[in-house]
């Protein structure tokens, strides 16, 4: 089936009871068991939830993979996937990634003991450079948030399993419909739902899909055993959001193309960040392996002061955290998303003070260049 099909109907069945074309919200904690030791297959709401099988079975349809299992947050599905992990091994992370993720890592797991490199893995001589034989897993975001480096993700599932290191992926940027990371030897691919799965900026949520059956049993096992669970509600609408994610997909990308276009015009403009541009350094890589570029652009204009002036004046766009949902946001990622990195190396990987994040919505391109072209003009 097509990408827009798989959508609407990947993994969906009529519900059996009723024949509810939509998939029910199971807002229930726990079922009742027929008698000892035999029941429905449904015996508690954190271990089993349809609602939140029929999300996992959708996006696990859209991503090329077996099996899909849900978590409460993007964080925690991170957190899941290094659990698979213990004491003494070595993970390489992207050194460009949200900083959630960095902050999971070196402020949480690194006192437990896993082992963290963050490099910059547009040049996997860096990824050579640090592995041994502890490591576990390389662990890339691509495009990163915000500054939108490319890796190029077949040679790092070449690089990680040449090693017998396992290739994961932060898919979050692009969704499925323009990017399947599974297809291209990756062994886990992973999203913050919260953002373009869902798009409509109303739950928080995360997902790992992949196709190797013991890893998967580990990350389900793990999904009971930790408990962060996303309730059916916000199963439902992620699933809900996902059916549209196509439409939705290309109207984000076309309005980010327009945008582009007048941003780069822009002298006040230090530097336009979005792997569309052919001045981006991994253009060519970007074309290859992804189906587009994406709804997510970043400028640099030059100062903290300059920024915090053009937070003020946007209106259409929203400043606020997040990104992926139907409305402009605009965010500033050094003291937002990136706190947690030091300012340092948030200089060396380009997250400046200046550095502000576009999430393009679906609103008309026209309307949303008028509010920028407004919020510039100081
Ligand atoms: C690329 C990326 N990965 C992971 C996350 C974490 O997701 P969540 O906020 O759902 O925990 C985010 C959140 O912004 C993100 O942008």
């Amino acid at each position: 089936m097509g990408f827009s099909t798989d959508a609407v109907h990947g993994g969906q069945h009529p519900e059996k009871v009723t024949g509810a074309v939509m998939p029910p919200i199971f807002q229930t904690s726990t079922y009742k068991q027929e008698e000892l030791g035999k029941h429905s297959g449904y015996e508690y709401g954190r271990t089993q939830n349809p609602t939140r099988e029929a999300l996992e079975r959708n996006i696990a349809v859209l991503e090329k993979a077996k099996h899909g299992v849900a978590y409460a947050s993007g964080l925690s599905t991170i957190n899941a996937m290094m659990n698979l992990f213990k004491e003494g091994d070595e993970i390489i992370v992207t050194d460009n990634v949200y900083g959630g993720t960095y902050r999971l890592a070196e402020m949480v797991l690194r006192e437990r003991g896993l082992r963290f490199h963050f490099v910059d893995t547009t040049d996997l001589e860096n990824v050579k450079a640090v592995m041994g034989p502890r490591t576990r897993m390389v662990f890339i975001e691509t495009p990163t948030n915000p500054v939108l480096n490319v890796t190029d993700i077949r040679a790092a599932a070449e690089l990680a399993h040449a090693s017998d290191a396992l290739l994961a992926v932060d898919n979050t940027f692009l969704s499925p419909c323009f990017q399947t990371p599974l297809e291209l030897g990756a062994d886990m691919v992973m999203h913050s739902t919260t953002k373009f799965l869902n798009g409509h900026s109303d739950m928080i949520g995360g997902i790992v899909v992949l196709s190797d059956d013991g890893l998967a049993e580990t990350l389900r096992f793990l999904q009971n055993a930790i408990g962060a669970v996303p309730g059916p509600m916000d199963c439902w609408l992620a699933l809900r959001g996902v059916k549209t994610l196509p439409l939705r997909m290309r109207q984000h990308e076309a309005n980010a193309a327009h945008l582009v276009r007048f941003l780069s015009d822009q002298p006040k403009i230090k530097h336009v960040y979005y792997p569309g541009l052919k001045t981006h350094p991994q253009y060519e890589l970007a074309k290859k392996q992804q189906r587009g570029f994406g709804g997510i652009i970043s400028i640099d204009v030059g100062s903290l002061d300059r920024a915090k002036e053009v937070l003020k004046r946007a209106r259409l766009f929203t400043f606020a955290e997040s990104l992926g949902g139907v409305e402009s946001l605009i965010s500033h990622p050094a003291t937002m998303t990136h706190a947690a990195v030091p300012k340092a190396d948030r200089d060396r990987i380009g997250v400046t003070d200046g550095l502000i994040r576009l999430s393009v919505g679906i609103e008309d391109a026209e309307d949303l260049e008028a509010d920028l072209a407004s919020a510039l003009s100081f």
